[in-house]
Order: C-alpha cells, then structure tokens, then sequence
C-alpha cells in the first residue's frame, strides 16, 4: 500500500509537470504558427512561373496557336492546285509526241498548206531552212515567234501554253517530215 501510495504520488506530479510541458509545447506551436503566418502575409510572393506559364497558354488567342498549321494547309492547296491548273493547261497534257503536237496543234493550219508563207514539210519549205540555220536556230525562232521575209510565225505557234520541249519535238518531226 505505502508503495502503492508512493507511486501513485509521483504519477501525480509526473502527471502535472508532463500537461504543463505539453500545454508548453502547444502554445510553442501555436506561437510558431502565428509567426508563420505573419512572414508569409510580410513577405513578397513572386509569380511562380508554372503558373504563369500555364495562364499565358490558356489566354493565348486561338487563332493565332492554329495560324501556321491553317497557313501551311492553304498554302499546300494552293500549290497542289496550281500545279493541277498547270498540268491541265498544258496542251497534249505534257506530252513532247511531235507528230501528236503538229498534227493537232495550231502547227497544222499553216505549216500544210503553206499558209501565210509557212514553210511546208518538204525540201523546198522546212528543209531548205534546216539546212542554211540549223536545227537549233529554227526550234529557237519557233519558240519565240519571227517576221520573216515570207510572213509571221507566232511564238509556240499561238499557243502559249506549248512547253519548250514540245516545240522541239515538234520541230524535231518537222525537219524529219521534210527529209521525206
Ligand atoms: C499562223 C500560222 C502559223 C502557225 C500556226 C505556225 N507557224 Fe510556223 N511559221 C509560220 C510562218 C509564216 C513562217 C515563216 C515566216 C518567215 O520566214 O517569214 C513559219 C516558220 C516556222 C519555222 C521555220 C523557222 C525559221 O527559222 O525559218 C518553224 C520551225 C516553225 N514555223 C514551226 C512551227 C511550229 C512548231 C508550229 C506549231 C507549234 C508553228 N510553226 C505554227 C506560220 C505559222
């Protein structure tokens, strides 16, 4: 019992000094908290980047985040497009077939019949002048149109849109036709 007595007294004051040092260390944590909170509400808080970042990203006018994708894509269909336009335009879609070109081309009306002072696909005609310029000269004169002392011969022979190639072959069966 006496010891009983004993222990129990000093559970008492263990008791009583243990609560004062708890009571102690909240009101040290309480203290902490409020001092805390003080300096953070004192100091200056700067922008935190991320976030600054991720609101420049959300304000960012739309259409300006989508005008290079929408430029190149119209500008690929322009492209496409013209070549298209291009391709089509081009008559005998291209193709350098010289017989083809003279035969259903503008060559025709008057390289034949020796219209206007063509020269025919004979010796006396294309021949003679393959013969004193040379092959080159006459594809040039072809290609960019001449007055002769016989008549004009329009460039590409009117139609513009006969490629340089095309006018070679043509000439090219030209000169072979005259040699006939
Ligand atoms: C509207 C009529 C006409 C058409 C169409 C025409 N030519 Fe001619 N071409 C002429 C005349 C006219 C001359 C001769 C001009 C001269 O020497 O005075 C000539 C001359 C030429 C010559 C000789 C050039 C030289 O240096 O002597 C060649 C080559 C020729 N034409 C190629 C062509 C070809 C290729 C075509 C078709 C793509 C063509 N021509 C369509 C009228 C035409």
């Amino acid at each position: 019992m006496i010891q009983g007595t004993h222990v129990h007294a000093l559970d008492v004051v263990f008791l009583k000094r243990f609560s004062l040092l708890l009571a102690f260390l909240a009101a040290v944590g309480v203290g902490l908290i409020l001092a805390a909170h003080h300096l953070n509400a004192t100091m200056a808080h700067p922008a935190d980047p991320t976030i600054t970042r991720n609101t420049d990203n959300r304000i960012a006018p739309i259409g300006e985040v989508y005008a290079g994708a929408t430029g190149a894509a119209q500008q690929a269909a322009a492209a496409q497009a013209a070549q298209a336009a291009a391709a089509a335009n081009v008559p005998f879609g291209g193709r350098t077939d010289g017989a083809e070109i003279f035969n259903n081309g503008p060559c025709t009306a008057c390289h034949t019949g020796g219209v206007g002072g063509a020269p025919k696909l004979d010796a006396t005609g294309i021949g003679a002048r393959v013969a004193s310029q040379g092959i080159d000269e006459l594809i040039k004169k072809a290609i960019a149109g001449f007055t002769g002392s016989t008549g004009t011969m329009p460039p590409r022979g009117g139609v513009a849109g006969l490629t340089d190639d095309q006018i070679k072959a043509t000439v090219e069966y030209m000169v072979a036709q005259s040699k006939k």
